[in-house]
């Protein structure tokens, strides 16, 4: 069970939202607005009930250290863009005093963007010290990172264990859909699995595999699954370590 944005009661509060805004970028542009067009709904709506709407999200994987590169303050634009011109504010670190000064500023409704959570080696690992610090910036928090939420990050389940937590819009969207098949499916039912890497699914496709008829494997890890079965794939994107859990999964 988890509760929804209809419970929440926000107004002057200081709401950490996790976000994944790990979206494709090229020439510094973002080519597929997607992941942020998904938060819209959440972000908008917290805004209109008058909470100070501090944004979360990791951007590649700098791996605890700060990479130019990997700077979220791109994507405040983008956001601030697909939210229809409502201004986005950016800090440039998530914890510290460059985020309690700019949370300190946010008025009612307003929007924050904070900088790559990955810059801190903590994220990753679910440091209490980097929980605390992430918690202190917010009264409430909202998960509506539905594709980062297979991690047991600091930003994820970390701060879940500190503040009270609520679904986003697009996570409550995406926990609906996934209960309607798998709680009460009406049979036969077929999954359609797609993205680049088999290794950070591997767990899930298990779980799959125990509730579908059929599974059909799309995108970039198909190619591990046909290298799996002696395909030759060239230089496409594939988990070559990977081809004896393809082989098992094919087998189940
Ligand atoms: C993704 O793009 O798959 C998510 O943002 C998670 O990113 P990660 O695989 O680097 O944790």
């Amino acid at each position: 069970m988890f509760k929804s944005l209809d419970e929440i009661d926000c107004r002057g509060f200081r709401v950490l939202v996790r976000g994944d805004l790990n979206v494709p970028v090229r020439d510094g542009a973002v080519t597929d607005t997607t992941r942020l067009e998904r938060m819209v709904s959440t972000l908008t709506e917290l805004s209109k009930k008058g909470a100070k709407v501090v944004v979360l999200s990791h951007f590649g994987r700098p791996k605890g250290r700060t990479v130019p590169e990997m700077s979220l303050r791109p994507i405040a634009d983008a956001l601030s863009s697909v939210l229809g011109g409502r201004p986005v504010a950016f800090a440039g670190d998530c914890i510290g005093e460059p985020a309690a000064t700019a949370v300190a500023n946010l008025s009612e409704g307003s929007i924050l963007l904070l900088e790559n959570l990955r810059f801190h080696a903590g994220e990753e690992a679910n440091d209490p010290g980097f929980v605390d610090a992430l918690a202190s910036n917010g009264d409430l928090f909202v998960n509506d990172g539905f594709s980062v939420s297979h991690r047991a990050h600091a930003s994820t389940t970390g701060i879940a264990s500190r503040l009270p937590a609520f679904a986003g819009r697009g996570m409550q969207a995406e926990l609906e859909a996934l209960a309607l098949v798998l709680e009460t499916p009406r049979k036969p039912v077929a999954a359609l699995v797609g993205g680049a890497k088999v290794s950070s699914k591997l767990t899930v496709l298990g779980h799959l595999l125990e509730r579908v008829d059929s599974l059909i494997i799309g995108g970039g890890m198909a190619n591990t699954f046909l290298f799996a079965l002696g395909t030759d794939i060239g230089a496409s994107l594939c988990e070559r370590d990977l081809a004896d859990s393809a082989r098992e999964i094919m087998a189940r």
